[in-house]
């Protein structure tokens, strides 16, 4: 009997839906060719949640995330709904974090290639850039997004405070630690992470904690320690020093679109936020998957969203929740075939459509022997 997978597909506000359509084109189109039969399942997250049930993420689709194998999402938020002021923690005002939240899944990877066709969207240089090739493990479940207690109040002159907390525990930067020790192993064993430990006591509990894991389980994994600052200018002067960067929730969102510069454009990164440590051929139960750009407003339903974010988060479905790193070789091929062709969304500098750049992935992996 053929394999059967069910996938949750969000698509949230603005380009989300577009793209998380075009993501299941390809989808559809693999697990076919994959002999995989996948059943999919599309509900609403975000503001399209908001303007429906008046909460941006339902118990329902909680629930229904859950039962998932996997879950697709497109992207949230946009100015409709960003003065919508709910007292309570963030899982109740944004609905991708209570996701990430109710899911626990606390390993992000979100890798950014150097892809040849695009080197000269970079702002690099070819020679610095050529070849980069860095995976973002980013903690996704702690730290100052869901440390409390945080709020607003009004102070007794009169000035209003706002204020959040950073918070790690040993074993919360334990678990993301030995994620990116794992994935170091299958790649170039390098590892660098980032903390501001000259500031900040949780950054200090962060390099004390990474040191003893990699000290102790991964002895054959050089690590390397540096501060947040430092590493946004060494990545932009040699991109290609960098192999695994290990980064709590706030600094992996910052360098995680930092070095989406090596790809060309945010609109080519794809994720994979994970409940467990993962290793390329998996199947994980319950990983979110989703384009690491926003909604983007300003060009929702035009049909010129880039959809490679998407699909390549779909292989990385196939990577670590399909047990199929063969079918994620085979997508991100025909995304090259599709990028040396030049059918390219304006986001990389062409004029062709979602659309068009969705039927030439397509047609590139019906072409490939997989
Ligand atoms: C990301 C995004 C989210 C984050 C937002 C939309 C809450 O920037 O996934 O990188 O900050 O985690
Ligand atoms: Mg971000």
């Amino acid at each position: 009997m053929a394999e059967s997978f069910h996938v949750l597909a969000l698509g949230g506000d603005h380009i989300g839906p577009e793209v998380v359509a075009a993501g299941l084109e390809v989808l559809r189109e693999a697990s076919d060719r994959a002999g995989i039969t996948v059943t999919i399942d599309e509900d609403l997250l975000g503001g399209a949640s908001w303007d429906v049930h008046g909460t941006f993420c339902t118990d329902e689709v909680v629930e229904k995330a859950r039962k998932s194998d996997a879950i697709l999402v497109g992207a949230v938020g946009g100015p409709e709904w960003d003065d919508i002021r709910i007292d309570g923690p963030i899982t109740e005002t944004d609905g991708l974090t209570r996701l990430r939240i109710e899911l626990d899944v606390y390993n992000a990877l979100r890798p950014a290639r150097a892809w040849a066709p695009l080197l000269r969207r970079t702002p690099f240089r070819p020679e610095i850039v050529e070849g980069a090739d860095i995976l973002v493990i980013r903690e996704n479940s702690g730290g100052i997004y869901y440390g409390e207690p945080r709020g607003r109040d009004t102070e007794s002159d009169g000035q209003e405070r706002a204020f959040e907390i950073s918070e790690y525990r040993t074993g919360e930067v334990e678990r993301i630690a030995r994620c990116a020790f794992e994935a170091a192993r299958a790649r170039h064993r390098r590892v660098v992470s980032l903390d501001k430990s000259n500031v900040m006591e949780s950054g200090k509990l962060w390099r004390e904690t990474v040191t003893r894991i990699g000290r102790e389980e991964y002895p054959d994994v050089e690590l390397t320690h540096l501060l947040m600052d430092h590493a946004l200018f060494a990545v932009t002067m040699a991109p290609r020093d960098f192999d695994v960067v290990l980064a709590d929730n706030l600094f992996g969102d910052l360098i995680s679109d930092m070095v989406a510069s090596v790809a060309g454009s945010l609109g080519m990164l794809p994720s994979a936020t994970l409940p467990a440590a993962a290793s390329s051929g998996d199947r994980i139960k319950g990983g979110l998957y989703e384009p690491t750009h926003g909604s983007a407003p300003d060009i929702s339903g035009k049909g010129i969203a880039n959809p490679m974010g998407t699909i390549l988060s779909v292989a990385m479905m196939f990577d670590y929740s399909f047990g199929r790193s063969d079918i994620a070789r085979a997508i991100e091929q025909a995304v090259e075939t599709t990028l040396a062709k030049g059918v390219l969304t304006p986001d990389v500098g062409g004029t062709a459509s979602t659309a068009d750049v969705t039927a030439t992935v397509m047609d590139a992996l019906s072409l490939q022997q997989v």
